[in-house]
């Protein structure tokens, strides 16, 4: 997939799937799955370093796992990489090598945050030949001002913002938006209005494409958010595997 699929799918009306992934084991099996493309998120931040929130994701932390990804992936999938808290908040050149340099670790594109105050940087790294994922909603790097995880764009004039950025997203250059914890209707109409694919996380399924943390359904981490659908219940059978290795020592 490359971004032109992104397209494609987008005037076919076929849907998509995205998911997290950090490292080089979960590359390699993902590689040969089914998944569309592949995200190295700043929520490494929590699912790996176990930190409480994304804005502790740095650069260093993004390039070391954008490498360990493309690894395992190799030219399989596209990667997408997080631009993490703060590192595109910079006059637009340092923002544009802080993107180029994930893209030397091994990133094909670049997610970031919001829009308000940061559109000529975003301008300026697609203008330097780096495709630009936008991501509207819940933005987790703002989740100071938001004071917490609850669902945005519930009133009207929240929903019209967010249907507004997106219009913008999507003028600047973006090739596709991350839609997070809207209500169903409002993810449905941006997804009918923008000509770009919309990529929802608790956000319903009218969306282009779907993304979600691996860890989370794959029952891995312990604090899901409610919205995620568990599609096993990996942290037990890895106890289960470690209690029987654990037995079998004890009884020689
Ligand atoms: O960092 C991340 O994992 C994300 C997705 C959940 C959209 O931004």
């Amino acid at each position: 997939m490359n971004i032109n699929d992104f397209y494609n799918f987008k005037k076919g009306k076929e849907r998509f799937s995205m998911i997290t992934c950090y490292d080089y084991t979960f590359a390699r099996i993902i590689a040969e799955a089914d998944i569309d493309c592949v995200l190295v998120g700043d929520s490494l931040a929590m699912v790996m370093y176990g930190y409480g929130s994304t804005i502790k994701a740095t650069m260093d932390m993004m390039k070391m796992h954008t490498r360990a990804v493309k690894n395992g992936i190799k030219n399989k999938k596209m990667i997408i990489a997080d631009m993490p808290f703060m590192s595109f908040r910079t006059d637009k050149y340092t923002a544009a090598k802080n993107a180029s340099d994930l893209v030397m670790a091994g990133a094909d594109a670049v997610k970031l945050e919001g829009v308000d105050g940061h559109e000529d940087v975003v301008e300026y790294i697609i203008k330097s030949g780096i495709p630009v994922m936008g991501h509207l909603g819940l933005t987790p790097q703002y989740i100071k001002l938001f004071g917490g995880y609850s669902i945005r764009g519930r009133d009207k004039k929240a929903a019209q913002k967010i249907m507004n950025d997106a219009l913008r997203l999507e003028r600047l250059g973006c090739f596709s938006i991350v839609i997070e914890c809207v209500p169903e209707i409002l993810a449905s109409e941006i997804t009918k209005k923008i000509k770009i694919p919309t990529i929802g996380i608790g956000s319903g399924k009218e969306t282009d494409g779907q993304v979600l943390v691996l860890q989370d359904m794959l029952g891995l981490f312990p604090d899901p958010p409610s919205f995620v659908k568990q599609y096993l219940n990996l942290s037990n059978d890895v106890k289960l595997a470690l209690n029987r290795y654990t037995k079998e020592i004890k009884g020689r």
